[in-house]
């Protein structure tokens, strides 16, 4: 089940890697840029830190840490899906950035005896691993003492509420048809699902408190429609 679906998840972003800036940009009409830039804002890394951007893609989350922990510190971004590691690789060539690491791998196989970062973020990333509870953990131990991390993705809001509406008309009427114009539709299709199947913020506190997390705050941002998660140890 796990190796299934995690295969599946890999088939979707590699086959999606080409378009998936663009596509990312268009169907948030940008905004996504500004939201990565909060949760940046709000897990605020410093020069000389050691930090993790994981299920990183092409990068825009290591690229904006990487300003914020140079000259002495690291960024790494580590993702399992081949394609779209290339895009993040080579958007680092073409800025002439050799700083930041890109590493392939699922992250729920980084050896935790290895790492010991400061902080680690992930956009759009935890409602895709098969098990969100053991995304958490492996970020728990692969953290310092004082470690702290940051996930940014769609929020997972009150069924009927305005807002579940609103993203439910979003995703099926926007999102699925302007994506079946480079067919991927399918693909995109299962935001949806992912979504029904990601925990609520609340949940997503409980679940982060359980796996040792002291300090655990979640906040909606753009009406409700994306959850910022951050954690402390
Ligand atoms: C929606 S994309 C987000 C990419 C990037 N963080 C962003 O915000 O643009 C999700 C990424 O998670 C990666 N991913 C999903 N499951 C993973 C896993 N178990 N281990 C590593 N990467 C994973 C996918 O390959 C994909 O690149």
């Amino acid at each position: 089940m796990r190796y299934k679906k995690n295969n599946e998840v890999k088939t979707i972003f590699n086959k999606i890697s080409y378009s998936y800036d663009f596509l990312n940009s268009l169907l948030s009409l940008g905004f996504h840029k500004y939201w990565k830039k909060e949760l940046v804002d709000l897990l605020k890394p410093i020069d000389g830190e050691n930090w993790a951007d994981l299920c990183c893609g092409t990068g825009d989350l290591s690229f904006l840490i990487f300003k914020k922990v140079r000259p002495n510190g690291s960024v790494t971004g580590i993702d399992s899906a081949k394609e779209i590691l290339n895009i993040a690789m080579e958007r680092s060539k073409l800025i002439g950035n050799k700083f930041i690491c890109w590493e392939m791998k699922d992250i729920l196989e980084i050896d935790e005896n290895s790492k010991n970062y400061d902080g680690i973020c992930m956009s759009y990333g935890l409602r895709n691993l098969v098990n969100v509870e053991d995304g958490l953990k492996k970020v728990f131990n692969l953290l310092n003492d004082r470690g702290r991390a940051g996930f940014l993705d769609f929020n997972h809001s009150k069924i009927n509420s305005l807002a579940d509406l609103f993203q439910k008309i979003y995703l099926r009427f926007v999102v699925v048809p302007i994506s079946k114009i480079f067919k991927l539709s399918k693909e995109y299709s299962y935001i949806e699902k992912s979504i029904k199947n990601f925990p609520e913020g609340s949940k997503l506190m409980i679940i982060a408190k359980g796996v040792g997390f002291k300090k655990v705050e979640y906040r909606t941002i753009f009406f409700n429609q994306m959850g910022i998660l951050i954690l402390e140890k």
